[in-house]
């Protein structure tokens, strides 16, 4: 198979080493790609935005399969407009990507199958979002409709800071995304991400995993994209899973094929586990970065026969097989973020720092003078496999030591829920 797979981060490098790892695979381009996804894949500079120029390049190249990574070509339609032209796509329509694009369709569907999530109401003005949040107290959670790239959501200790995350919101602070404001209820719980592939009608689990969204150690500070994660998330029993595919996924593949959005591609529902069962929190329409680097590690089936076959309505016919091991990934990031990373300073050491069962994907790298350099804010995935979350832990941290990098800093405590676990201290 001829594939084409969109984007440039560390999710990317890492699906990019999975499937260049498939027998059935012929040649794989990447657009953009990386610095560490070149190593696998031919980089193209395919203007993605420019749906008819990828489509033009999927004849060109006889493309088979596009997978495309992130959201945000999602939720403008790529996958519409290939598939209009004939092209196979891993990856849903611009109508199903609202479950990842709108909080606020999420929240109506729940409502509609009875999906467990937290209570909620939407506002289109300040005014009657304050009165709501003061009717409810806190704590309590204000969220940007749109997308914000994880940066929209408060989790509010008090009434007054519930206030002013509404103004900021309607004052523009997430762009258009702010347009309108979903307030909910508070959850207690600990948290998890369950991940499945699907093609329409049929949701296949796809594993599980715990991340860590705050910059510093012991979880404080301001919210990232995710600062590390492992799988798989031991949380999330067996009977946790049956129940949350049946009371969530389930549900939701009915609702979106009702209303004519039949969701294929990877889903992931980001969880809390409260007392009263799982409740979802979000959707997403793409797997988690960094989610997705440790959910590759510990795959043993070939990833383009199930994304094939997810495009082809064949999920129902196969299984996933998981490595016994756990995986964790250690985010390192430029100074600066989440706030403006300082780009351009030169990374070493990657060679000697990886080694069997240690992958170091790249997430925002370029290439200069020679050398490897940070261009983002998360610049590096350094990821390991080992017996348990400890294990992995242990092995991942010892290769982030071995790298040369002054300028990039990461949080020490990745996985400590799982090790608290495994150390029987919790
Ligand atoms: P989201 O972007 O919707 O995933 O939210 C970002 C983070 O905010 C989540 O990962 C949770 O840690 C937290 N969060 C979101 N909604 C709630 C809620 N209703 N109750 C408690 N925490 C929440
Ligand atoms: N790590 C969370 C996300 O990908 O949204």
């Amino acid at each position: 198979m001829n594939v084409l797979l969109i984007g440039s981060g560390g999710r990317e490098h890492a699906l990019a080493w999975k499937i260049a790892a498939s027998p059935i695979l012929t040649k794989l381009y990447a657009a953009p790609g990386n610095p560490g996804i070149a190593r696998e894949a031919e980089c193209v500079a395919l203007p993605i935005d420019d749906h008819a120029a990828v489509a033009v390049f999927c004849e060109e190249k006889a493309i088979d399969l596009v997978v495309v990574g992130p959201e945000a070509p999602l939720v403008a339609g790529l996958a519409d407009r290939l598939e209009a032209n004939g092209i196979s796509v891993f990856g849903c329509s611009s109508k199903a990507a609202q479950l990842e694009g709108s909080k606020g369709f999420t929240k109506d569907l729940c409502a509609r199958y009875g999906i467990p999530t937290a209570a909620y109401r939407r506002f289109d003005e300040a005014e009657a979002a304050k009165a709501y949040i003061r009717a409810e107290g806190a704590p309590i959670v204000v969220k940007a409709d749109g997308l914000a790239a994880g940066k929209g959501v408060t989790v509010a200790t008090t009434l007054d800071e519930a206030l002013e995350a509404v103004d900021a919101c309607f004052d523009g602070a997430f762009g258009g995304a702010g347009a309108e404001v979903v307030v909910e209820e508070f959850l207690a719980g600990e948290e998890a991400s369950f991940f499945c592939l699907c093609d329409g009608k049929t949701a296949l689990p796809f594993g599980t995993a715990q991340d860590h969204k705050r910059v510093g150690d012991g979880d404080t500070g301001p919210n990232t994209g995710g600062m590390g994660a492992y799988s798989p998330a031991p949380v999330m029993t067996e009977a946790l899973i049956e129940r949350t595919m049946k009371e969530i996924v389930e549900p939701t593949l009915r609702g979106m094929a009702e209303m004519g959005a039949p969701f294929s591609g990877a889903l992931f529902a980001g969880l809390m586990i409260t007392a009263d069962g799982p409740k979802l929190i979000e959707y997403n329409v793409r797997f988690g970065d960094p989610e997705c680097q440790v959910l590759m590690m510990r795959l043993k089936d070939d990833i383009l026969v199930l994304m094939k076959a997810a495009t082809e309505g064949q999920l129902g016919h196969m299984s996933v097989r998981w490595r016994d091991e756990a995986a964790l990934t250690v985010v390192v990031a430029a100074e600066g973020y989440p706030g403006t990373p300082k780009k351009g300073s030169a990374i070493r050491g990657l060679e000697s720092a990886a080694s069997n069962g240690v992958e170091i994907f790249h997430a925002g790298t370029a290439v200069a003078a020679g050398n490897i350099v940070a261009n983002g804010g998360r610049v590096l995935n350094v990821t390991a496999l080992g017996r348990n979350v400890t294990d992995a832990k242990a092995r991942a941290y010892a290769a982030v030591d071995k790298i040369d990098w002054p300028e990039g800093f990461c949080r020490r405590d990745i996985g400590w829920q799982a090790v608290a676990r495994e150390a029987g201290t919790s």
